[in-house]
């Protein structure tokens, strides 16, 4: 059998081959986790904080996947799989509907510790995993997964990718009075988790389904518009437990909306004053 078949019959998951990470990469792992970490005190929702004790496995270093999965399947169930890199739709969700996060091996160049264009291994595992041990948002990603395939049916799959953007990737989250990061890509960043909070630049505007699925995001430069949920419990309640169909149906006829737009039905928390864009 062809490697590229057997790949492809597995998933397209493949050994995370821990024991190949050269003394340099895991040092890599080691100086972003420690600058993050400090970055991070006092920015993210409790959740995350509490996620982030998985993550502090036997010794220092890149986690090994299977030593991971085993403390994530005692809480919540998940597991974290080795991917070549992105992986087509289908399998993406397949995962994600058997609680199974799908994670990249590779990891950053030292010169590269602020940018990167695809996800590694840090930003999966850091980013991704912390939450993966919350019971709520651990339904609504399993949730996620089987909402996936089901969009793939009604082509409305670049919708629903918007809500996993806001959201898992880039959502802000109230909590004791003020804002708090939960998502993967903005904890992952140490630029944009300072950006995200603090700058005046971009909107913090109310969750509001409709107005996420309409919303188009940008993948050169951090976000313009962060929208900001109540508890993952609202969350799961207006994703996991409503039915999408009638939604789908009403945002064909519904214009996209641009990245930086404010709307005057939104919630603003803040209004963003945009300097970054015009830079
Ligand atoms: N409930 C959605 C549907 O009917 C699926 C979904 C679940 C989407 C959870 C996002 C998060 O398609
Ligand atoms: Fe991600």
């Amino acid at each position: 059998m062809c490697n590229y078949f057997r790949v492809k019959m597995s998933g397209w998951t493949i050994p995370q081959d821990w024991e190949r990470y050269s003394a340099e990469e895991h040092a890599v792992w080691d100086t972003l986790f420690a600058r993050q970490s400090r970055m991070l005190e006092g920015r993210t929702t409790q959740a995350f904080l509490r996620g982030m004790d998985v993550l502090r496995l036997s010794r220092p270093g890149i986690p090994n996947f299977a030593e991971l999965s085993e403390r994530l399947m005692e809480l919540t169930g998940w597991q974290v799989v080795a991917v070549p890199g992105l992986v087509p739709d289908e399998v993406f969700f397949e995962h994600l509907a058997n609680r199974r996060f799908v994670a990249g091996r590779f990891i950053r160049k030292p010169e590269q510790l602020d940018y990167l264009q695809e996800p590694d291994v840090f930003h999966d595992l850091f980013g991704h995993v912390p939450l993966l041990s919350d019971p709520v948002f651990a339904d609504y990603m399993q949730a996620y997964g089987k909402g996936g395939l089901r969009a793939v049916k009604f082509g409305a799959l670049e919708k629903l990718a918007r809500l996993y953007w806001y959201t898992v990737e880039f959502g802000l989250i109230r909590e004791s009075g003020g804002l708090k990061l939960y998502g993967a890509g903005i904890v992952s960043s140490f630029g944009e988790s300072l950006f995200a909070l603090d700058d005046p630049s971009p909107n913090r505007i109310v969750f509001n389904l409709e107005r996420v699925m309409r919303t188009r995001y940008r993948i050169d430069d951090y976000q313009q518009s962060y929208f900001v949920i109540d508890d993952f419990e609202d969350l799961r309640h207006q994703t996991a437990d409503t039915d999408f169909a009638p939604l789908y149906l009403r945002l064909e006829m519904l214009d996209d909306i641009a990245p930086d737009a404010v709307l005057p039905e939104d919630v603003l928390i803040h209004r963003g004053n945009q300097a970054r864009a015009k830079d």
